[in-house]
């Protein structure tokens, strides 16, 4: 019969594993992995079409974490950082260099969805706790989501689905989509033509160029010639803030609306200038949200990073927030699986887009609001869609 309880077997074949006698004074392995440093790694573009949103990404997550103290479940955390340069054929080279070379805990990336699914499937062989700060791709949170990954950001629809009924209320029916064609792009497209053909809008052209492209010349020609009541794109980053000025350059300002999904407006204002006036859009954030929670980040991040926030700092600050929580609960310990998920899985979070809940895919669960760039400010008009969940229903591996 085996007299030895349990809890002493475990520890017992934890000795063993990490080559130490049950009477050596050196610590198994697996008890030193939850008392040492955390190791955290960022995958993020640092160089590329999408540089500045990888650092705003960055400064959000920091600036919670150095809220709660600066430590993770009470341990310290040691940083690795990998620039994904927004580059789809090395996602997964980039994600290994992480998680095998530098055997992160937790994987924090990243903005592309095309890199996006290149960590998908790191995150899903390895089962490394993964959370997407941006990357809005449908299988993160569809077909192929996975218990131990969590996005704090959208799906790509999300923003989309509320702009296409704005569009029509305000009488705008004849409308052209254009896009960087990729996944982000072509899926920000489903959203936008369900809601827009659903409030009796037509859509008259689908456009596209491949990112991260920027020779919009050709097809704002065509959509002069088109004629349309309105254009909805999705851009983002400064490629964003070159569209709009081309449209205006182009002579279309004023003549044609522009709209789009709110990246387009985001972190570009003052690059766009005058440019961006009137543009209206829709998303999770808002700059003028009334709110204390969102005047406090906003005047706490302007202090410390000397740079106004945008949708990429909150969604930044928003996986800070929820990584602090789950760590907590769990003292730490990311090896308690069971309980780490359950914490974040149920975590309500207190963001300055206003509180979100997560999906059964993991997915937020938020308002969408529609605003109007004014006077290099995203002012919200009002809620466009109220408590928005993208439609995975839950996440077994299979
Ligand atoms: C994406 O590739 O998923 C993506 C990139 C930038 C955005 C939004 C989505 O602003």
């Amino acid at each position: 019969m085996n007299r030895i309880p349990s809890s002493r077997r475990s520890i017992l074949k934890g000795a063993a594993l990490a080559g130490v006698t049950s009477t050596g004074l050196i610590l198994p392995e697996w008890a030193l992995a939850q008392t040492g440093k955390i190791r955290v790694g960022l995958m993020l573009p640092y160089s590329g079409a999408f540089a500045p949103l990888g650092v705003a990404i960055e400064n959000g997550v920091r600036m919670a974490i150095n809220e709660q103290g600066g430590k993770l479940g009470g341990r310290e955390i040691e940083w690795f950082k990998v620039d994904d340069e927004s580059d789809p054929s090395k996602g997964i080279e980039n994600a290994n260099k992480l998680v095998q070379r530098d055997k992160v805990d937790v994987l924090i990336g990243t903005v592309h969805s095309g890199v996006q699914m290149g960590i998908q499937k790191v995150a899903r062989d390895s089962g490394v706790l993964t959370l997407i700060p941006n990357a809005g791709v449908h299988a993160a949170t569809r077909a192929l989501c996975a218990p131990n990954v969590f996005r704090t950001s959208f799906s790509n629809s999300q923003p989309t689905l509320a702009l296409g009924e704005a569009m029509v209320k305000r009488g705008h029916k004849k409308a052209v989509w254009i896009t960087w064609k990729y996944a982000a792009g072509d899926e920000a497209f489903e959203g936008f033509k369900e809601s827009y053909t659903k409030a009796g809008g037509t859509i008259v052209k689908e456009l596209g160029l491949p990112f991260p492209n920027v020779e919009f010349q050709a097809l704002l020609t065509e959509i002069a010639a088109l004629k349309p009541d309105a254009v909805a794109c999705f851009f983002a980053g400064p490629s964003g803030a070159k569209f709009m000025k081309d449209f205006a350059a182009a002579g279309l300002k004023g003549k044609i609306a522009l709209y789009g999904s709110g990246f387009l407006t985001e972190g570009v204002l003052e690059a766009a200038g005058p440019a961006a006036d009137g543009v209206m859009t829709t998303l999770h954030y808002s700059d003028s949200l009334d709110t204390p929670r969102n005047k406090t980040f906003r005047l706490a991040y302007a202090k410390t990073f000397r740079a106004q926030p945008d949708v990429y700092a909150v969604q930044g600050y928003d996986t800070g927030l929820l990584l602090a929580q789950g760590m907590k609960a769990v003292n730490g310990d990311v090896n308690s699986k069971p309980a780490l998920y359950k914490a974040m899985e149920t975590a309500v979070i207190d963001s300055p887009r206003g509180k979100w809940t997560m999906s059964k895919s993991h997915n937020p669960v938020q308002d969408i609001y529609l605003r109007v760039a004014e006077n290099g400010e995203n002012k919200v008009i009002g809620v466009a869609a109220k408590a928005l969940a993208d439609p995975g229903t839950g996440c077994r591996m299979g």
